[in-house]
């Protein structure tokens, strides 16, 4: 039975038989490579951080990490700026006369206490945290490469994005509703009529993009699982 090289890169795997590698007897892991980049008729540097793995007749060629290492750090970074703002907010919310102001306006100090404080904590923070690790763990332990750079990308910009709209949002709506209030000594279902279409566009248009971030994330979890090397 001929020896099949098995050649896993984001978003495209291929099958070669040994044979038809113009290889010398006893070759290197280099070599091999190399001669896998002739048949590809792919740059041999594009190669040279794959790994090779010799399983059994197989020999498996693949970027296990690749690019989705710099994905975890963009994940983490995006994630521990988003927590420092949540603590900051933390931080100035326990304020005796914040305190009373966020009780005092009802669903409108709700907004920012805790629908944004919560929020970019824990979709900002932790979920981001989450998905880093996730993209840490997955090509290490499922040996292939996350199935699709684009789809990470679009998770992060609609993650980043989302929870900064939501955040912004949240903070900009809840505060001008709650002063509102306060000022004319009108309950939140006025001042939020007045704030209309804006506040309800201020939840729906950054739920929808924090909604889009989470679901693609969710996707090439599924697609990456699902994709099982063949052979
Ligand atoms: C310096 C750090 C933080 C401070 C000082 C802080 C402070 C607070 C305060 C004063 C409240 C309001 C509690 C109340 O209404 O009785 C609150 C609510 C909340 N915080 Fe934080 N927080 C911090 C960090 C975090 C982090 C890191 C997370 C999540 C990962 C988080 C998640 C929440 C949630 C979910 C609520 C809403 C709880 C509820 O409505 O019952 N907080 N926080
Ligand atoms: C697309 C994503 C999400 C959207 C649009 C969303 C939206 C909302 C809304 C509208 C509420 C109800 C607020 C209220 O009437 O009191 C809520 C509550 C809450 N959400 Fe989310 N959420 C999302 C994801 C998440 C995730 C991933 C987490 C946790 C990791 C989370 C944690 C919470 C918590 C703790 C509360 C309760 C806050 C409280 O009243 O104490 N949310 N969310």
């Amino acid at each position: 039975m001929s020896r099949l090289v098995t050649v896993s890169r984001p978003g495209e795997e291929h099958i070669i038989p040994l044979a038809s590698l113009d290889l010398p007897h006893g070759f290197s892991d280099r070599e091999l490579k190399d001669a896998v980049a002739v048949h590809l008729k792919a740059e041999p540097a594009s190669l040279a951080g794959h790994q090779v793995e010799h399983q059994g007749d197989r020999i498996v060629v693949h970027d296990r990490t690749g690019w989705s290492d710099a994905m975890v750090v963009r994940f983490l970074v995006w994630g521990v700026t988003f927590l420092f703002v949540g603590t900051i907010q933390g931080v100035v919310q326990v304020m005796p006369d914040i305190r009373r102001w966020i009780f005092s306006t009802g669903g409108a100090g709700h907004m920012i206490d805790p629908l944004a404080h919560a929020h970019v904590n824990l979709v900002g923070g932790v979920v981001m945290v989450v998905i880093a690790v996730c993209y840490y763990l997955l090509p290490r332990t499922l040996k292939r490469p996350v199935y699709s750079r684009r789809l990470a990308h679009l998770s992060l910009w609609g993650m980043a994005v989302g929870v900064s709209m939501w955040y912004l949002s949240m903070v900009t709506l809840g505060y001008l509703e709650g002063s509102m209030m306060l000022a004319q000594g009108i309950g939140f279902h006025e001042a939020k009529a007045a704030y209309q279409p804006w506040h309800a566009l201020g939840f729906v248009i950054p739920a929808t993009v924090m909604g889009i971030g989470h679901w693609l994330f969710i996707a090439n979890v599924y697609l990456t699982v699902a994709k099982r090397p063949r052979g």
